[in-house]
């Protein structure tokens, strides 16, 4: 696999944050085309492989970094409360940033913490030098406004890309720190369109956190953009419009086959876990679970021309765009020039 820098957010942006913006030659596990001009077997694209691409090149720059200007990257992780599932999420976080050589701090606050609470340890992150990047893990308990808290973070450590000051900047095709599983999405879709003008892209769902920022950034990239959620009624047909079709509603199952035009690119973002009782018992007697997606991967990849699978798709290359936006963050702050990190 190569990587290669370029803008990721439109034709517009050419300030910092655009130099950190990774543009990846995706290996594939290779479909072919079947006798009636569909693909018959989509290639499956391996975000696994590549999301560890992306954190391999991380490291390595890091480790640049620290030798030429004596700057290691701080990112710092803040957890509300005890969510079994936001748990996994912040531990995988946090250890993939020091397998990163990054520094990672995690903070751990009790699920009644007052906004002020919260607000007053994210001051003091925004003032530590050595924090480049900050992460609240969502969802918040349902005392504490996550617009407040995310708007109170430094737009330049938000390597979420949340802060409304990212989001309009992403919005009007400026240079910001780019949300992370939509900007994942993009490395992949650019493999397969490097120039994605004119292709016409349906995203379904609308959240913050992935539809509306993957619909501007398709936008951004000249493609014709439809967006469905679910008071939408006509979506089989809206997708059968579709060149690229990304699906972030956590609805398992919901693309169908009979929804996708042949040889159409399908990003699946959704992760929705399901019990799986062909997996046996855990040890507490409760039914096995797995993961799946939201599109119907075993019909939709006899008709489309790519597919990510879940898991191994998308949800990789989320964590690893964290580390790339902390490292940008981290540049960005310290006015490196990402240039000076390039590898041989
Ligand atoms: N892979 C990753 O890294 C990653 C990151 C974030 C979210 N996710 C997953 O993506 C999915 C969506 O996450 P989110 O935070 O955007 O969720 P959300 O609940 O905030 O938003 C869901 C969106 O889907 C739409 N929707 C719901 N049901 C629908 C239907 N039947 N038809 C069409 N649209 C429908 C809603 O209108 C809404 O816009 C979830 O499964 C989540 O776990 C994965």
């Amino acid at each position: 696999m190569t990587l290669e820098l370029k803008p990721s957010n439109g034709p517009n942006n050419s300030g910092p944050f655009a130099r950190f913006s990774v543009r990846m030659k995706f290996m594939m596990q290779p479909g072919g085309l079947g006798a009636d001009g569909s693909s018959g077997s989509a290639d499956i694209i391996d975000g696994k492989a590549h999301g560890d691409g992306v954190r391999r090149k991380v490291r390595d720059k890091v480790e640049k970094m620290k030798a030429a200007y004596g700057v290691t990257p701080g990112l710092a992780v803040v957890l509300v409360g005890n969510d079994p599932s936001s748990e996994i999420y912040v531990r995988s976080k946090c250890k993939l940033a020091v397998d990163a050589g990054m520094n990672s701090l995690e903070f751990r606050l009790p699920a009644d913490s007052t906004a002020e609470e919260l607000l007053e340890l994210i001051g003091r992150l925004n003032r530590d030098p050595e924090v480049h990047g900050i992460l609240v893990q969502l969802p918040l308990p349902p005392h504490l406004s996550s617009t407040l808290v995310i708007n109170s973070i430094d737009p330049m450590k938000d390597v979420d890309g949340f802060h409304v000051s990212n989001v309009g900047m992403v919005g009007t095709g400026q240079d910001a720190i780019v949300p992370c599983t939509p900007l994942g999405c993009m490395m992949m879709l650019r493999h397969y369109h490097p120039d994605l003008r004119g292709k016409t892209a349906l995203v379904i769902g609308h959240s913050n956190v992935v539809g509306k920022p993957m619909a501007r950034l398709l936008l951004n990239a000249d493609c014709t953009v439809l967006v469905a959620h679910k008071s939408s009624t006509n979506i089989p047909q809206l997708a059968r419009l579709a060149d690229i079709v990304v699906v972030a509603a956590g609805v398992p199952g919901l693309v169908k086959a009979d929804w996708i035009k042949p040889g159409a690119t399908v990003i699946d973002v959704g992760i929705t876990r399901v019990p799986a009782p062909e997996k046996g018992v855990q040890e507490d007697g409760s039914v096995k679970t797995r993961i799946v997606g939201d599109v119907d991967f075993e019909n939709v990849r006899r008709v489309a021309g790519a597919i990510t699978p879940v898991p191994g798709g998308v949800g990789p290359m989320t964590i690893a765009c964290l580390l790339a936006n902390t490292l940008s963050a981290c540049c960005h702050l310290h006015g490196i020039d990402d240039a000076s990190l390039q590898l041989e």
